[in-house]
Order: C-alpha cells, then structure tokens, then sequence
C-alpha cells in the first residue's frame, strides 16, 4: 500500500511537471486529489489493515497528498507568472512614444470677418443688437414701409412659416425692434449682426441662409453727410486706406433716398478690369435715409429726429477681401478652407 501510494505521487508530479496549461493542471488535480480519485481509492482499503499499520499508512497517505498539492501550487505560480509576461511582452506601451498633436480649431473666415466689421463700428460708439430670426411679418416688412401686397416685397422671396410669421429675409426688422425700446427717444446707434434666408437656390453667388450685418443711427440732425463719412471710414479701414466710395440712387422702401454703395476697384483702381467687370467700382452695400414712416411707426418724431442705415453681406465683403469665388466655401465647413483664415 505504502508503494502504491509512492507510485501515485511520482507518476502526479511527473503529470503536474509536464503539463504548461492552466487546465490540465487543474485536470491532473481532479484526478489525483478528487473524491473518486486512486488516493481516496487507496484509503478505502485501509479498514482491512492491521491496527498498528493504519496509522503509518494514513501518515503516509497525508504526505503524499501535501507533496501532490505542494507541486500543483508551485506549478500554478509559475504558469500565472508565465501568463503575465507573456502579456506584458505582447502588450508593451512604450511611453516615450511622441503624442498625437492636438488639431487648432480657428475661427470660421465669417466670424472672423463679422467680428473685425464690429469692432469697427464699436470703435465708432455703436453697440450691438440682435433680434429674432423667426420674425413676424409686422417687423420684417410692414414696419419697415413694406405694407402687404407691396410690389417690393418680391425682392426678397421668403419663407413663412405661417402667415404672419416668416424666416427673417434681411436684418432690418431690428431696426424697428430697437427704435421700439428706445421709445421715441434718440440718440440711437447700432450695429445688428445676424443670419437671414430667402428661398433662393444656391450657386456660386447665392445661398438660401446667409448673413447680413444692419447698421442704424438716429438722432437729431442726422444728414447724408454723416452716412457717407461713416461709410468712407469702414470701406477704408475694411479694404484700405486708399479706397474711394461713391453712392448710386437706388431704392429700399425703408429709406428715402436710398442709395447703393460702391469701393473702388483694388485691383485696377478705376481703370475697369474683370473684377470690376470693366466699371472700376465694386457695390458693397445698401443705405440710405430712414424713410420718415419707418420713424413714425416706431414711435419717433421724425420732424425731430432723423437718421441713416445701412445694411451688408459680410460673405459678400469677405469674398472680396479674400478673393473667395464661391459663397459655398462658407457653408460646407471644409477645413481646408477654414484653415486658411488662421488669426495670430
Ligand atoms: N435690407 C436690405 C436688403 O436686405 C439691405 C439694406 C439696404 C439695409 C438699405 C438697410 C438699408 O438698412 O438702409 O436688401
């Protein structure tokens, strides 16, 4: 009995020695150490020994049963360790790797134009306005002098959202908006940034969402002269110090007299060339007188008040400062071209 339990322990620790697997490992333990395992098998034999032999035997069985679970212990460290790094080996992370460099954002080239326009007229004494962009027809055209039915509402194709509610096709509902707060009374003077629609279909120079920047100064004594100087000063400072301006008649039910706002050509400074389309002037902007009705409805006196306005495409104006050919590029958020407008 004692050499047959000698045989089992040499014959599990040449299986545990063998074996470089978790689970057979765990295997040759069932196997040897289990209930229905030769040791146990063994031991149930012992009731036929002689009495003082059962104890030699027991000792011996106990040992056995040590050694066997001393060696799968040992074996189990080795194994684990071996697990480890193998795992460390596979999955190196080398710190010194150099990282992945963070990308810059920027701002987007029309942000960046509709701020510097701000800035300037904020250096002028102008603050800033906003307004709603889903506008009530009231503000976006019966107050400004564009009654329902008005031929000149067909300038501008809309989309309403109900009848009396539309996106707002131009920014100038804020001027009604803001001469309403100042209720009646002067001086007032803002700069109203913001995005309009109209249902137009998009190509190269036209997009059915595109901005529009107001700008509004009512008081006593406003003249023409003074709207002329104020848009001297920004086409200088937007397009150059050597730039001339000159004012069309044109027409906006909103101001009386109306005119169109042309710089000269930069690049063949009057003398006509294809960016020009051979006048020597470049249109840049819509003003004018505001219409005295437009005062009246808002609730100023427009024998004592009078004022200017003016309103302008900034995708238009950074087009032509920038040489971009297609309004598009604003929109399609390319980085390519974003990028390109990187500020210090
Ligand atoms: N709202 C006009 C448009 O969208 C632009 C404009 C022209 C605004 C003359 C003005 C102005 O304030 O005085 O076509």
């Amino acid at each position: 009995m004692k050499e047959r339990l000698q045989e089992l322990q040499e014959e599990a620790i040449q299986q545990i020695q063998g074996t470089q697997d978790l689970k057979e490992l765990n295997d040759i333990r069932v196997s040897f150490l289990g209930k229905k395992g030769p040791i146990t098998e063994v031991l149930k034999g012992m009731g036929k020994l002689p009495a003082e032999e059962r104890p030699i035997i027991g000792e011996v069985a106990n040992k056995v049963r040590e050694a066997i679970t001393n060696a799968i212990e040992k074996k189990l460290a080795t194994l684990e360790q071996a697990e480890v790094e193998k795992k460390l080996a596979s999955q190196k992370i080398d710190v010194t790797l150099p990282g992945r460099p963070v990308r810059k954002g920027n701002h987007h080239p029309l942000t960046a134009i509709v701020e510097e326009i701000e800035d300037l007229f904020i250096g002028m004494g102008y603050t800033i306005a906003e307004g709603p962009e889903v506008e009530s027809d009231y503000y976006n055209f019966e107050a400004l002098n564009l009654p329902k039915g008005h031929p000149a509402r067909d300038m501008q194709d809309s989309f309403y959202i109900s009848e009396e509610t539309l996106l707002r096709t131009q920014t100038s509902p804020i001027q009604v908006r803001t001469l309403e707060m100042h209720e009646g009374k002067g001086p007032v003077r803002i700069i109203c940034p913001g995005k309009v629609y109209r249902r137009d279909n998009d190509d190269a120079t036209h997009s059915h969402q595109f901005t529009q920047i107001e700008g509004l100064v009512v008081d006593e004594n406003i003249r023409m002269s003074d709207l002329k100087g104020t848009l001297t000063v920004f086409a200088q400072k937007m397009f150059g110090e050597d730039r001339k301006i000159r004012l069309r008649p044109s027409f906006f039910p909103f101001t009386e007299p109306s005119v169109e706002m042309d710089i000269s050509c930069k690049i063949c400074h009057g003398e006509g060339c294809n960016v020009c389309k051979g006048t020597g002037w470049i249109e840049i902007l819509g003003a004018g007188m505001v219409h005295p009705n437009v005062l009246e409805m808002a609730g100023f006196d427009s024998k004592k008040y009078t004022g200017f306005a003016f309103g302008m495409g900034p995708e238009r104006i950074a087009m032509l400062k920038y040489g971009i050919e297609d309004i598009r590029n604003f929109y399609i958020n390319d980085r390519r071209f974003i990028d390109q407008f990187k500020r210090a």
